[in-house]
């Protein structure tokens, strides 16, 4: 009876700090963001760049978050102040789309697209 008790007691705690556990699921992602807002369709499903946009890689070397998810949402601007940029713009046909979606959508792409090598 005593360990019935015990287990009974100790079964509620379990189920309340498993249910508090954040689920992954439920927040945004990058990689899954980066294929459902179609960046594939221009900068390639690995982001190794096509004919349409550059490669994405090492771009920690030029931003930082808060400019990257600021870029995402309006590119043109961040394009007449980048001289690398308006560069970059030379050699593809259509310029970068603004990303539409939430600032917190924005701001989880660019943390993944920072991270990448
Ligand atoms: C229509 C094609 C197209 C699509 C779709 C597109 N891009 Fe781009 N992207 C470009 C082009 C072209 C450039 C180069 C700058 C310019 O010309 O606007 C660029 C530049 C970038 C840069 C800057 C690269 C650097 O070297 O600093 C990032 C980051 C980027 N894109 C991320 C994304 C992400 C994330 C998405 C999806 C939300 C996306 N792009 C969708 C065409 C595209």
């Amino acid at each position: 009876m005593n360990r019935a008790c015990l287990l009974l007691l100790l079964f509620p705690i379990v189920a309340c700090s498993n249910d508090a556990a954040p689920t992954s699921s439920q927040k945004p992602d990058g990689p899954k963001l980066y294929v459902s807002k179609n960046c594939t369709t221009c900068h390639g499903p690995k982001h190794e760049g096509t004919f349409m946009a550059p490669p994405l890689t090492r771009l920690s070397e030029h931003w930082n978050r808060t400019d990257l998810a600021s870029f995402l949402k309006e590119p043109n601007v961040w394009k007449q102040k980048s001289p690398r940029l308006t560069e970059h713009a030379k050699h593809y046909r259509s310029p970068m789309p603004p990303t539409f979606g939430t600032d917190e959508e924005r701001r989880t792409l660019a943390e993944w697209l920072l991270t990448l090598p």
